[in-house]
């Protein structure tokens, strides 16, 4: 048994937990429009189309923006092709994933889904193929309430309430060579500048979202940021990064301290967009929304887009993750967490079939992937502020990162009820760890809750047939004594410990 220690204090405050934190993805790719979120057919599938059960599934999960509609796919996307009649609707060649685009479902879809399942849009505009123009013309149908040609055209298509989308991405990857449209820094920081500019003329109050790095890997990570900024920073209110990992030729290892990377790359865009204000005299700063992240599985052939056809919704990315996996998406969240003051939003790409914690059938059942349970954990019990907390745990080696704590942790405080949560990671794949929580302002601590997400098998997935294979369980092994918790973290765990006082 190992053994590890931290003290809370409701004093060290990061910054309120926000909600935005909790964002997904959903992208015209492989199923996650089509038998992801709508399949007509479906026996739960309401008047338009929309599974009830993934509804259901999204609300429980915990989602509060959804990012829309790519992702590689927007940077070749006319959206006026998802408007009007559907029968009219062109059917087009989506060039980034070799896939027939049927339009059946565009925007005034997705918002009606959204507003079904209770989350914020979040709208991604096309700088790769397009530009100024046609995101104004989209900005406009969704935020102006009428009297102009698509303010008036998205009224006649049965929508007379404006859909008053706050955050916007400008452009999507525009660092990656693969990204249809890509461009060099500056020549997309000048796009994002103008972008920015006519959109607010539009609407001043919108939330926008100029592209960073593909991630930290990228040949330009860094300067791209700062390039960025430099052309658009007062155009431009967030920056966005995106990350995913996967287990390298077997170093399970190194793939479980995938946060040492995630951190790495917030505080390095945090530095430069910090430059970029001192150097350019700006007084707001500018913070990050890390739109995309996850576990996905690149080296697997299920990731590789079919190149000698065009088909409708072919299965892609569809990832199927293990305990392991899980435990790595719960010290990204801790990441993200640890990181609120400056990290404003972030979307777990992606919602539904694809690189996603919800799985369908077409026309059959859905399923929460392992991925899922430290998404709706910390979703669900994050509240108030989040706590820097003091963690003295042992370290282990790995080939990428080198000496790595065992133990990973994040708190949060609600002055409200008196909650403070604590979300922990063991990434030890064979010892436990005793933890001891020491609750260094409270007289004495109330255990509410102590659960634990674990199984005897790492490789361990839930299906169709066994979707409850791994799915979180009280940890009886808790303890408390005055202010101090004592709970035993099972190997290769996500925890979450909830205690008034
Ligand atoms: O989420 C899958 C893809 O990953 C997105 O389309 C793209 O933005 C990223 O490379």
């Amino acid at each position: 048994m190992l053994n590890a220690r931290v003290a809370i204090d409701r004093e060290f405050r990061i910054s309120p937990v926000r909600r935005r934190t909790f964002g997904s993805f959903v992208e015209h790719l492989g199923r996650c429009v089509y038998t992801g979120i709508h399949d007509p057919g479906h026996p739960t599938a309401d008047a338009d189309g929309f599974r009830g059960d993934v509804i259901e599934l999204t609300r429980e999960l915990g989602v509060s923006t959804v990012r829309y509609p790519g992702g590689n796919f927007v940077s070749g996307y006319r959206w006026e092709d998802g408007i009007g009649p559907v029968a009219d609707r062109p059917r087009r060649l989506d060039l980034a994933w070799h896939s027939t685009e049927p339009n059946t479902v565009g925007v005034d879809e997705f918002m009606r889904w959204a507003r079904k399942a209770g989350v914020e849009p979040m709208m991604a505009v096309n700088l790769g193929t397009r530009g100024i123009q046609e995101s104004v013309d989209l900005l406009e149908y969704c935020n102006v309430e009428s009297g102009s040609h698509f303010s008036d055209l998205r009224r006649r298509y049965g929508s007379a309430e404006p859909y008053d989308v706050r955050m916007w991405c400008l452009g999507n990857e525009m660092d990656g060579p693969w990204q249809v449209g890509h461009k060099t820094a500056r020549e997309y920081g000048r796009l994002a500048a103008e972008t920015g500019r006519a959109m607010r003329l539009v609407d001043p109050n919108l939330e926008l979202v100029a592209c960073g790095s593909s991630s930290s890997g990228m040949p330009t990570f860094g300067a791209w940021e700062a390039t960025v900024l430099e052309e658009a920073y007062e155009q431009v209110d967030l920056i966005s990064a995106h990350a995913y990992y996967w287990e390298d030729d077997g170093d399970t290892a190194s793939f479980l301290a995938s946060s040492v990377d995630m951190d790495h790359f917030i505080e390095s865009v945090v530095a430069a967009a910090d430059y970029v204000r001192a150097a350019g005299k700006h007084k707001k700063r500018i913070n990050i929304s890390f739109d995309e992240w996850n576990v996905w599985y690149q080296t697997r052939t299920e990731s590789e887009p079919p190149k000698d056809s065009w088909p409708v919704a072919p299965p892609l990315l569809e990832d199927r993750y293990t305990l392991t996996d899980a435990v790595v998406v719960g010290s990204l969240l801790i990441s993200l967490l640890r990181h609120s003051d400056r990290v404003h939003a972030a979307s777990l790409a992606q919602l539904v079939n694809v690189i996603a914690p919800i799985m369908t059938e077409p026309g059959g059942k859905s399923w929460r992937q392992t991925t899922f349970f430290p998404f709706a954990d910390a979703s669900r019990h994050a509240k108030g502020d989040v706590l820097r907390v003091s963690l003295s745990s042992p370290t282990y080696d790995t080939a990428r990162f080198g000496d790595v704590p065992v133990v990973d942790a994040v708190a949060t405080r609600d002055d409200e009820s008196g909650e403070t949560a604590l979300f922990a990671v063991n990434r030890s794949v064979h010892e436990p760890v005793l933890l001891e929580i020491d609750l260094r302002d409270a007289a004495e601590a109330r255990l509410l809750a102590s659960t634990t997400l674990t199984a005897d098998d790492p490789d361990l997935r839930n299906t169709a047939a066994n979707p409850e294979a791994v799915t979180p369980r009280d940890n009886p092994k808790v303890s408390v004594s005055g202010r101090t918790v004592q709970v035993e973290l099972p190997p290769l765990s996500w925890n979450v410990v909830r205690v008034a006082g």
